[in-house]
């Protein structure tokens, strides 16, 4: 089952981390994965929402193919527990694919019984982490309104930082958000991921009036990385002492640690948010 935020306590309830980026290509899925299994060693119940449209990436990067997706629950043709896919160290992945789109075109009772299917999945989970793809498409925007955290992933590369800056804006301006976290990937350095987080600050705090950027930390170029994707397996999984794998470890221990930052007065349960039915 999945457990509500409506009564229940802070420790209780489930954590909703978008992952986005401006620019493709800036090591989002990677950053999921790691998290993820990261956050799972940590003793969490993790569950990945791959909903990135195009290349479904995340199956690909753990060696895992799926047979089904969202739309086939949605179709009536698979219950929620036959899509999900076990990955490693424990976490759970849904395949989203194509099916991202059509939860947004469901009737009423369409909701209802897909709801209902979710209220039935034997395990509960703590965490759910989406993968939202790059953008600012109409469905990354949606994940990111939908999700209680949201984190941009930024690159030493200028317009990894431009592109990274309009989604945020874009989030801001259109929709109110105004609590973002901050993940630099491929940094050269500390003090380099620290200067691209006071760069986004900087224009963010000027043009932006009321908005809250958080460093979460940074994730160092690390030729281990590569070599793991070749294997179709997490960083953290395949050399777990590697810089990017202590830096994944230390990134999901400061989430876990620290309190949500909640853009929407109160934490409503994700799906119901996600299908628009009123809690
Ligand atoms: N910290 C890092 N050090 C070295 N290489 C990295 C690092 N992070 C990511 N990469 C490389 O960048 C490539 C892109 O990563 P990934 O697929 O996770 O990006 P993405 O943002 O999900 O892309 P897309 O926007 O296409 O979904 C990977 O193939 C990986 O080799
Ligand atoms: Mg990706």
């Amino acid at each position: 089952m999945v457990k509500s935020g409506g009564n229940s306590t802070a420790e209780d309830m489930v954590r909703v981390f978008s992952v986005s980026s401006g620019k493709g290509g800036v090591g989002k899925s990677n950053v999921v994965i790691n998290l993820a299994i990261a956050m799972s060693k940590l003793g969490k119940r993790v569950l990945i929402l791959d909903a990135d449209l195009g290349l479904a990436n995340v199956d690909v990067l753990l060696g895992l193919s799926p047979q089904y997706n969202i739309s086939h629950v949605l179709r009536g043709q698979k219950k929620i527990s036959d899509i999900l896919v076990q990955g490693p160290a424990g976490i759970t992945i849904m395949p989203a694919s194509s099916g991202v789109q059509e939860l947004t075109h469901l009737s009423v009772e369409q909701k209802i019984m897909f709801l209902d299917l979710l209220e039935s999945l034997p395990v509960s989970f703590d965490v759910f982490l989406i993968d939202t793809g790059a953008g600012i498409s109409d469905m990354v925007l949606y994940f990111n309104l939908m999700a209680q955290e949201k984190i941009i992933v930024l690159t030493p590369e200028p317009t990894s930082l431009t592109d990274g800056y309009a989604l945020i804006k874009v989030l801001f301006q259109r929709h109110g958000e105004r609590y973002f976290r901050i993940l630099v990937n491929n940094a050269e350095g500390e003090n380099q991921a620290k200067s691209i987080y006071k760069q986004i600050s900087k224009v963010a705090d000027h043009f932006l009036d009321g908005i809250s950027l958080d460093y979460i930390g940074s994730v160092p170029k690390d030729p281990h990385i590569p070599k793991a994707i070749m294997h179709q397996k997490a960083v953290i999984e395949l050399f777990p002492k590697a810089p990017s794998s202590q830096a994944f470890m230390q990134i999901a221990k400061r989430l876990l640690s620290s309190s949500p930052q909640l853009d929407h007065g109160s934490v409503k349960l994700f799906w119901k948010k996600l299908l628009g039915v009123s809690v």
